[in-house]
């Protein structure tokens, strides 16, 4: 059973192919009117969500189908201490595809290989939002024609940044990409990104604390909130949380077709003085999200019969995850599953942080 739960999962040749489909709908909106009638989408959503849970909600309606869920995690039996596993084997019984956001790492990975229909990742905690990076991919592609030889800015949280993980694990498919990565020393890009992603595809990128140093060279600014959810200390999320404010005079230098992403919400980081600039594609790229989800439904949907094995050579219950916000660490029953990388580190399957050291 094919799922999505990492933009990796999906080759150059399955992203081009999404992105055919989402430009045929946006002109031929009627031929897909009718595509899922008689199927249902269910939404679990354990976390809060304005634009993916309703562009999913959108685009089964669009596409003729119907919607079931929840919107938040106290109206469902989770709050009953329900784990993943056991949800997952319930919606199967009620629905043809599920769409799921939970604040825990690896929680739709959970789903996804308990369930007996597709399940998407609609965002993982701080790990990963496959779903967001389409919805970039189709805007990139449209407002600069390509997705290679690009130079791609990400300013603000790369920590836990999940937006910017799965577009960085995006754009290393494809050629003549560089990377600048803008950032307070404390919201830096995850090791795994750098190192597993980046460097493994031997992509060029350089880090920065100053947006104005390098605005002159990028072809696209992607903009992210410092995400205060993600904190455990607030005091530093209140010293970090301005640390990038994109105004008007700030964009004087930068190149006349920039193109400004931001996967949204915005709470202070680009002046709505901004908005109307035509560099300013973060509502566009809202409206290419509900595109793109609709050619994924379309795509899991006609491909439930293809294998699909994530645990593919893992190593199970020698190492536990040292990430306090993977599923593993939370749901006790789970059992501890890791992939060795090339330099030898053990990665834990569900949210890609390394083993603790001690085995067990
Ligand atoms: N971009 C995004 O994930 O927005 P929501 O949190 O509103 O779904």
């Amino acid at each position: 059973m094919r799922s999505l739960i990492d933009i990796v999962e999906f080759s150059v040749e399955e992203l081009d192919e999404l992105l055919k489909v989402a430009c045929d709908i946006i002109d031929n909106p009627q031929k897909y009117s009718e595509k899922c009638k008689g199927k249902k989408l269910a939404t679990l959503f354990f976390e809060p969500s304005t634009r993916t849970r309703l562009s999913f909600e959108a685009a089964m309606l669009e596409l003729g189908g119907s919607v079931i869920g929840f919107s938040d995690a106290a109206n469902s039996s989770a709050s009953k201490g329900e784990s993943m596993a056991d949800t997952a084997k319930v919606i199967s019984c009620y629905a043809d595809i599920i769409a799921t956001r939970h604040p825990l790492e690896g929680a739709p990975l959970v789903a996804a290989v308990n369930a007996s229909i597709p399940v998407i990742n609609a965002g993982d905690g701080g790990h990963c939002h496959p779903t967001q990076t389409l919805a970039d991919l189709l805007t990139i592609y449209r407002e600069k024609g390509r997705l290679c030889d690009l130079t791609v800015g990400f300013c603000g949280d790369l920590k836990y940044g999940r937006t910017v993980h799965s577009l960085i694990s995006a754009l290393s498919r494809y050629t003549g990409i560089k990377i600048v990565l803008i950032s307070p020393d404390e919201l830096k890009l995850p090791d795994y990104i750098r190192e597993d992603v980046m460097e493994k595809n031997g992509m060029e990128y350089i880090e920065t604390r100053y947006l104005e140093e390098v605005m002159p060279q990028l072809d696209i600014l992607y903009m992210t909130r410092v995400q205060r959810e993600r904190f455990d200390d607030l005091d530093t999320y209140e010293r970090l949380k301005d640390s990038y404010i994109l105004t008007l005079d700030k964009l004087d230098t930068a190149k006349k077709d920039m193109a400004i992403l931001h996967p949204l919400p915005r709470v202070n980081e680009i002046s709505v003085k901004i908005d109307d600039d035509p560099r300013a594609c973060y509502f566009k790229q809202v409206r290419n999200g509900k595109i793109m989800r609709m050619a994924l439904i379309l795509k899991l949907l006609s491909e439930t019969d293809k294998h699909w094995d994530p645990f593919e050579d893992t190593v199970k219950n020698k190492y536990i995850c040292s990430n306090s916000k993977c599923i593993t660490t939370v749901e006790q029953e789970l059992e501890h599953i890791f992939k060795k990388n090339d330099d030898g580190i053990y990665r834990c399957i569900y949210c890609d942080s390394q083993a603790n050291k001690e085995e067990i």
